[in-house]
């Protein structure tokens, strides 16, 4: 299932201009298309359109924030723009490039979309000003662009909603249209048979299915980019494919299915502690007025984010040198000590305005532990679900075992013992997080390149530059794999964010082109001369 929502399910009206855009420019058009025949794009890109049976340079998997700031660090290198980008071999020969993205337009976790929901960083920290403040798609000209500078600058925060944040990317990526495959699915990656004398790897197969009609495609490249975000944590019990267990990622296209009428008295369970959860508890509060919400969390108490400055500094660009250096023991010690700065954590506004509902509550029905069990809206700590069957005290509800140790913290009473607990619900919505290991599976046919790839248990693992380590001499110097996003065991905490995606797209960029050998042959160093 993936992190974002398929957005299928968004109906026709609901599409901005942009998306219908996008829809229209399908790459089966493109097919049928030579180069100077494209439509003409407000805002095109350096990069053209390769056709499908040509030798690429470079295919990205997933077109998410992560390769967009490769495509964005791409055009500008192209462009001529940012000095910290010189690969003039770019300029001299096209890369031949293409990104293939399941999602049917670009789209950052719109499953997750809420009205309200503000980012969790600088917007100085977008597709290009860290690297290039002059770059055509800094946040700044997105918002010149559309006519809202001063407007924006009257709203006097660094935060912008995420609706605007996404409208911002989606504007990027609408720039990319001519080399962005939308709809595919990319189910492998294998490393070709060796055409080299010395047997080394020089080129990949990229196979993607086709999402609407299962059709599967191959396309051939020396160099890959997996950046696939991450996929819904669904720990056990809770089933993965029950129509009312439903994950957070996909909670803004299920819950309005599942929970259809807003006055109606549903039982909701949502589980977690993280951002997630906290806001979908606070919309469930906000849009079901007489439903009964219960948080059900491991710990005592919802805790908040740490983006105080000092702490905040792990974000910097510079800070992904040395955790990479670090020893390997204290490189997972610093990651798990700073870890209160993204996971399991809220931002202390949406937890204080969580704790002023909760105190209305009080005041509106009652202060004692009896009252309080009647409270429509309540976390519930030290709360962890045992068991996931069918509700029979609720058509179609879920029957929650819940195992309930407050009693060991809470109690006024010595020797107090931890109790099981039943709820019936309509839905529960599971705020668990993600796994980032889709390259794991997507390349199980490279295993044999892998050192100790013959163990079970081994990982991919990846140099400073994020380029596969394969083992000695099995993959030619200018062909590979690059992994973007699940790299935090190795590069730390901002690996999974938007923090430094304007810099590490422009290393990206620099690994693959600075040093490599063109699709067809010629050196991109001996073009520089
Ligand atoms: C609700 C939410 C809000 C967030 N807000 C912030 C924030 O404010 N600030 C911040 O720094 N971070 C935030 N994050 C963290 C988030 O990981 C990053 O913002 C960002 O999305 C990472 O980009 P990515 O490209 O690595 O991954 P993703 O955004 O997950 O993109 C991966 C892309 O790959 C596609 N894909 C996956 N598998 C395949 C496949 N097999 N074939 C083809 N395509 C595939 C997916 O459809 C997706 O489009 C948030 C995360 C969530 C869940
Ligand atoms: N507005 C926004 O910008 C926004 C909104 C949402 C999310 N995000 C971002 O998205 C990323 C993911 O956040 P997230 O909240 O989805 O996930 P998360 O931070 O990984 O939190 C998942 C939570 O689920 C808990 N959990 C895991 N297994 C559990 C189980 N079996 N039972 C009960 N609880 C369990 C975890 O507790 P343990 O850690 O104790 O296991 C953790 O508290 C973060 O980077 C976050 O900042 C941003």
């Amino acid at each position: 299932m993936a992190p974002h929502a398929d957005l299928d399910l968004l109906s026709q009206s609901e599409q901005t201009p942009i998306q219908e855009h996008q829809k229209a420019f399908s790459f089966e058009d493109l097919e049928d298309l030579g180069d100077h025949h494209l439509p003409g794009f407000e805002n095109r890109s350096h990069l053209q359109y390769t056709p499908v049976e040509e030798l690429h340079d470079l295919l990205c998997v997933g077109f998410g924030p992560a390769s967009l700031a490769i495509a964005v660090a791409l055009h500008d290198a192209i462009d001529g723009t940012d000095a910290s980008l010189d690969v003039p071999g770019l300029n001299d020969r096209l890369p031949k490039v293409a990104f293939l993205e399941r999602q049917h337009q670009f789209a950052w976790h719109a499953g997750m979309l809420l009205p309200g929901a503000r980012m969790q960083i600088t917007f100085m920290k977008d597709m290009a000003t860290m690297r290039n403040p002059k770059s055509d798609f800094t946040f700044m000209n997105y918002l010149f662009k559309h006519d809202r500078l001063a407007e924006f600058m009257n709203l006097n925060t660094f935060l912008p909603s995420r609706v605007e944040y996404e409208d911002y990317m989606r504007w990027c990526a609408s720039w990319f249209d001519e080399v962005v495959h939308y709809g595919e699915e990319v189910v492998k990656v294998t490393p070709e048979k060796s055409a080299s004398s010395n047997g080394a790897i020089t080129t990949f197969n990229v196979l993607s299915r086709e999402v609407d009609t299962g059709k599967l495609r191959s396309r051939r490249t020396k160099h890959v980019v997996i950046a696939t975000g991450g996929r819904p944590n669904i720990p056990k019990p809770f089933p993965s494919n029950h129509p009312r267990v439903v994950h957070s990622s996909q909670f803004q296209h299920v819950s309005c299915k599942v929970l259809d009428k807003p006055q109606h008295p549903y039982n909701i369970a949502v589980v977690g502690n993280g951002q997630s959860a906290a806001e979908i508890f606070d919309f469930l509060h906000s849009n079901y007025p007489n439903a009964r919400t219960r948080l059900l969390i491991k710990q005592g108490a919802l805790r908040p984010s740490d983006d105080s400055p000092f702490v905040n500094e792990i974000f910097n660009p510079g800070r992904v040198d040395s955790t990479y250096s670090r020893a390997p023991a204290l490189r997972s010690t610093s990651i798990k000590e700073d870890k209160g700065t993204n996971y399991g954590v809220v931002r202390i506004n949406l937890l204080e305005h969580i704790y002023e509902t909760l105190y209305t509550q009080r005041v509106r029905y009652g202060n004692t532990s009896e009252a309080e069990e009647q409270w429509p809206h309540r976390i519930l700590p030290y709360r962890l679900v045992t068991d996931v069957q069918q509700s029979p005290a609720i058509k179609d509800g879920i029957r929650l075992t819940v195992q309930d140790q407050s009693p060991l913290y809470l109690s006024d009473l010595p020797n107090t013992q931890e109790r099981q607990e039943i709820l019936d619900v309509d839905a529960v919505f599971v705020a668990t997080g993600y796994h980032r290991d889709l390259h794991e599976t997507l390349l199980k046919n490279a295993r044999h390149l892998m050192p100790g790839g013959d163990l079970e248990d081994a990982k991919w693992q990846v140099q400073r530059d994020y380029k596969v380590h394969f083992a000695d001499k099995k993959v030619s110097k200018d062909a590979g794999v690059w992994l973007q996003g699940c790299c935090e065991t190795s590069h730390g905490l901002s690996d999974t964010l938007l923090s430094i995606l304007a810099t590490r797209g422009g290393q990206i960029v620099k690994s693959i082109f600075e040093k490599g050998e063109g699709a067809d042959g010629s050196r991109y160093e001996e073009l520089r001369n």
